[in-house]
């Protein structure tokens, strides 16, 4: 499937029952883990990237401000250093922040190509159709896929800048991520470079706060997933009786964000042939969001195939954005 103006493509690389089978198999996997989870993805319906969209504006969510903050400083250099024909974008959401990159990459002259993917077709539909009109020169054509079945590229010109922002990568545990780099250096070639965002282990209560905020978006962010699960599957939860949980586990660096049954409570799965009983505090995990240190994220970037070449922060030394060809 694929809808086109001019410049502009969407093409639709989910496999046929993507959103019965796979939310079917991760709910079920991730019910009858202790703790349950639930899986991220699900999060990213067109509420939940309104929902993530207003977080990223929140005065206690940092990570997208220190973000910001480098990329102004830095775009001209990656464009310099790149020279990229393909920006290519994992998890893009509103593209926003990445507007600093196609603003320097057009006027450095290389960039003819824009390819975010997203495994939400709302979000690719409005930001990419923005950006095609802010840029007339640019081709865009976005891809509605999963990116941990594997990265569809194919013929765009290179060099190729493959970019993953926000921290995304911190909301793999370290597995995910060792098989997330796998797939990345199969996909990309010895001429092909990766940007990568990543948030940094900090103050816990500078951390908890960006995950807990005081006007409750974050919340509403966390218990939509819950809402996806009515609508998917025909689940009967009743969001507010769970309550938001953000916490820090210290031996893994990362946050977590839990659903805490506020009541005991049953729920009902028809779609899935289940009947879930849960007792009152139980919770239900529904995302991590690891922080990272300098030295052990270039370990395991150089481990999964690829050096790390620069590495710029934030004034604050919040956030890292981080530069890294294949070994
Ligand atoms: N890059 C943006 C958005 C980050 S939010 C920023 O820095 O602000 C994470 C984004 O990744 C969302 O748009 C979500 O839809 C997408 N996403 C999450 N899991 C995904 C997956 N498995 N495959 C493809 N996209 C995914
Ligand atoms: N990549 C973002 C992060 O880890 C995703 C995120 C921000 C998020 N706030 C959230 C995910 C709240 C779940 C709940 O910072």
């Amino acid at each position: 499937m694929s809808s086109t103006t001019s410049r502009f493509t969407l093409d639709d690389r989910l496999p046929a029952g993507y959103f019965t089978e796979t939310l079917h198999a991760d709910v079920r996997a991730g019910l009858g883990t202790a703790p349950r989870t639930l899986p991220p993805k699900w999060f990213y319906d067109a509420r939940g990237s309104d929902l993530f969209e207003q977080i990223t504006r929140l005065p206690e969510y940092y990570p997208t401000r220190a973000e910001q903050e480098i990329l102004e400083r830095r775009a001209p250099e990656i464009a310099q250093l790149t020279r990229a024909a393909t920006l290519i974008e994992l998890g893009s959401g509103s593209s926003r922040k990445t507007r600093l990159l196609l603003d320097a990459l057009t006027a450095g002259g290389s960039l003819r190509r824009y390819a975010p993917l997203d495994v939400s077709g709302s979000a690719l539909e409005e930001a990419g159709r923005a950006i095609c009109r802010d840029y007339p020169e640019l081709d865009v054509r976005a891809t509605v896929a999963d990116f941990e079945g594997g990265i569809p590229l194919s013929d765009e010109p290179g060099p190729r800048l493959l970019a993953f922002l926000g921290s995304t990568v911190g909301n793999f545990d370290r597995e995910q991520r060792a098989a997330f780099y796998r797939t990345l250096a199969r996909a990309l070639s010895s001429d092909d470079v990766l940007l990568l965002g990543a948030d940094l282990v900090k103050d816990t209560e500078v951390l908890l706060r960006a995950y807990d905020d005081a006007a409750g978006t974050t919340a509403e962010f966390n218990r939509n997933v819950l809402h996806v699960l009515n609508r998917e599957l025909g689940a009967n939860f009743v969001p507010e009786a769970f309550q938001h949980v953000a916490l820090w586990n210290a031996e893994h660096e990362r946050v977590e964000m839990h659903l805490r049954a506020r009541t005991a409570q049953t729920v009902k799965i028809p779609d899935l042939d289940v009947s879930l009983d849960l007792a009152p505090g139980e919770d239900l995990r529904t995302e991590l969001s690891c922080k990272f240190r300098r030295e052990s994220l270039t370990a395991e970037l150089k481990e999964g195939g690829f050096t790390v070449r620069h590495w710029w922060t934030d004034d604050a030394a919040r956030f890292a954005l981080l530069l890294a060809v294949p070994n």
